[in-house]
């Protein structure tokens, strides 16, 4: 569905990504890894043509999306739920979700809008609140939800898991996982919290300086002894695993 080659993007004379090669097949979800800086937010963001790549090629279904404007990219349907959520804080959240569905057939809201309140029960209830006021797991809904009621085929996600109780954080990846499994929507995941981000993933890419430094399923990663040593010991995703083990 997405192929990513010799990707090259960056800010300035700074370059950020070195030749990135990423794949991600309909129906799937990938998890890309990494630490602080390594560049995950910026090869979404070059995805969806924000900064622009400076070498390589993004092909969405067939076709080369490289050189789109932004707003064409997200009319092919790859959404992104960005990092830091960005959602509008003084819109109410009705109208955060009205946003999301810019670029989709008017006579399509409502249907719509059900589908990701019934996603998002908490939404309904405050439809008429500002975003600014919601709760940090409720804008994370919000900004998921607005992302799809643009009807991505892809979504991307960055950092969903942020700042969130252990809790929230449980209830957005299971979510992420009925959105992938019964709304056939496949998602391109970028998280810092990479034990429950592996077990959530079909397959999965460690980022290391601007370059994939490994990939593999979800399940060869968690029992790699070096993805294990970088980014799943020595915090709590190793206490958060004998618990989940019981
Ligand atoms: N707007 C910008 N202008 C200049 N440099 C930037 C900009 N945004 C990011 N960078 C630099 O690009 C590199 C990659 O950053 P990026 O935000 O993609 O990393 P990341 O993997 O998402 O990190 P994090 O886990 O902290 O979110 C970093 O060195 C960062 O300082
Ligand atoms: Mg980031």
């Amino acid at each position: 569905m997405l192929s990513i080659r010799n990707l090259q993007s960056g800010y300035g004379r700074i370059q950020a990504l070195h030749g990135i090669d990423v794949d991600v097949a309909e129906g799937e979800i990938i998890t890309l890894i990494g630490a602080n800086g390594a560049g995950k937010t910026t090869l979404l963001m070059t995805i969806c043509g924000k900064p622009r790549a400076s070498q390589g090629e993004i092909v969405f279904e067939g076709e080369e999306i490289t050189r789109l404007p932004t707003f064409q990219i997200a009319r092919r349907g790859i959404a992104h739920a960005p990092e830091g959520r960005r959602i509008f804080p003084r819109m109410t959240v009705r109208e955060n979700l009205q946003m999301g569905a810019a670029v989709t057939p008017p006579q399509y809201f409502t249907d719509d809008l059900d589908r990701v309140l019934t996603l998002f029960p908490r939404l309904r209830e405050r439809l008429d609140q500002r975003g600014g006021t919601l709760s940090g797991g409720e804008q994370q809904m919000l900004a998921i939800g607005r992302a799809l009621m643009g009807r991505p085929r892809l979504l991307m996600l960055d950092e969903p898991s942020l700042g969130l109780a252990p809790l929230v954080v449980r209830q957005i990846f299971q979510i992420i996982r009925e959105i992938n499994r019964e709304q056939k929507v496949t998602v391109f995941l970028v998280e810092q919290n990479a034990f429950h981000a592996l077990k959530l993933a079909h397959r999965a890419y460690v980022m290391v300086n601007g370059r994939i430094a490994m990939s593999g399923t979800g399940e060869q990663l968690l029992a790699d002894p070096a993805v294990r040593a970088a980014y799943l010991e020595g915090g709590h995703p190793a206490a958060e695993e004998t618990e989940e083990a019981r």
